[in-house]
């Protein structure tokens, strides 16, 4: 008997039962104030104009919008996107699609290279279970390699119950020197390898993603390698019409600091935004040009409480490292001048206490206790630290959302 508990597999799903919950879900109804920290709370206001403000944008110029899923990782979240006028969303791995489409959501792009056995055989299934719920799952490839390890994993599954092709799309390296066959020529050959010994493959389009692109700070810097991108896929497009092959009829790329570039080259015809229905305080260190793409504005925060106050120029927030990613740079305060959040430790937070640019100073004998609003540097891998949304309208708790996808790394 003993033996046999020690042995018991932890069921990942199922936390046991004497463990007391850490969703704040029992809160819907009262006031923000008694949200325990750090937790991670989006106001649903701003949440639904970013998601109305880019599909009414993208709808305008006659695009399809597939928002990427990574940024939020959550269905509920997901469902809102979808039912705005998006044909699906983009994923960035397996596992991760699975949280999607076990809640239903089967239109699925996993704008990603998958590779490995364990991996495919879940791919597998979920392409199953897409088809199921009425919906495509869509793969990027970038080689004839790993496009042929996919197409056995496939013709394997034929085997056991008839599964229909999978649709792919040939992933080209745009600049970004990341994933992605080179474009023209190569791309073209392993289109044509495809179609000619894939059965179980079928290309339905070109992923031309440029990642840093999103980052650059000026829209003329943004502007330049859009046009190199785009110059990409033209190259690509000439060489499928030189080996006589039909050209993908989707073109998907583009993310929330270029959509605005992108939606106007004349050439996507799916745009992959993510980060646009939160934002964070890397993004908001880009120009904009409201001319040019919708103003998105912040709508998530990560709520700490001022645990220690010991010296007039400290104070400590129960946030660090493990409640926010600092890789793109720290998070700021919102509505809280005269403090800065100045370094992070595992579980700690210091904020420097100094005079604003208007001339306020915070009276530090008031910060104990004081609850603060942080803007992530970072959105995504912020939201990937935790088990749910935390939804808030005028100060009063509306909803909480799992994170479902959250850790979903395989
Ligand atoms: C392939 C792909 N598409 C779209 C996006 C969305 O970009 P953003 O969150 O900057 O809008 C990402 C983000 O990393 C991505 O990797």
């Amino acid at each position: 008997m003993m033996k046999a508990q020690q042995t018991q597999a932890l069921d990942i799903n199922r936390p046991p039962a004497n463990l007391p919950t850490m969703s704040q879900h029992q809160l819907i109804g009262q006031s923000v104030d008694m949200l325990d920290t750090p937790c991670l709370v989006v106001d649903e206001d701003v949440l639904h104009a970013n998601i109305q403000a880019l599909q009414t944008f993208v709808t305008s110029f006659g695009l399809k919008l597939r928002p990427h899923a990574k940024s939020h990782k959550c269905p509920a979240l997901a469902k809102q996107q979808l039912a705005a006028g998006a044909v699906g969303i983009c994923c960035q791995k397996v596992s991760e699609a699975e949280a999607f489409a076990a809640e239903g959501i089967g239109d699925i792009l996993i704008a990603n290279e998958v590779v490995g056995l364990a991996k495919l055989q879940r791919l597998v299934r979920l392409h199953r279970r897409c088809l199921h719920l009425g919906g495509e799952l869509i793969v990027c490839v970038d080689s004839a390699r790993a496009a042929g390890f996919m197409n056995k994993a496939l013709e394997q599954a034929e085997q056991e119950q008839s599964i229909a092709p999978l649709s792919i799309y040939l992933e080209i390296n745009v600049g970004q020197n990341r994933c992605g066959i080179a474009a023209g020529r190569p791309a073209a050959e392993l289109a044509r390898t495809i179609e000619d010994y894939m059965p179980w493959l079928r290309l339905v389009g070109l992923q031309a993603y440029h990642g840093t692109a999103q980052h650059m700070r000026s829209v003329e810097e943004r502007a330049a390698v859009v046009d190199a991108v785009c110059n990409k896929v033209r190259q690509t497009l000439e060489a499928f019409d030189a080996l006589g092959l039909a050209r993908p009829k989707v073109i998907s790329g583009g993310g929330s600091g270029s959509v605005g570039l992108d939606a106007r080259t004349g050439l996507f015809t799916e745009l992959q935004a993510g980060s646009y229905v939160f934002m964070d305080v890397d993004y908001m260190r880009n120009q904009w040009d409201s001319n040019i793409q919708p103003d998105f504005a912040q709508s998530l925060f990560v709520l700490t409480t001022v645990m220690s106050q010991t010296s007039s120029d400290r104070a400590v927030v129960d946030a660090g490292l493990k409640a926010l990613s600092v890789d793109s740079g720290l998070p700021e305060l919102k509505n809280a001048p005269g403090l800065v959040y100045e370094k992070a430790n595992d579980e700690h937070g210091l904020l420097r206490c100094t005079t604003s640019q208007d001339g306020h100073t915070p009276e530090p004998e008031s910060l104990l206790g004081k609850k603060l609003w942080l803007i992530p540097g970072h959105c995504d891998p912020t939201v990937n630290l935790y088990d749910e949304l935390v939804v808030v309208r005028n100060g009063q708790v509306v909803d909480t959302w799992p994170v479902l996808a959250r850790g979903r790394l395989f």
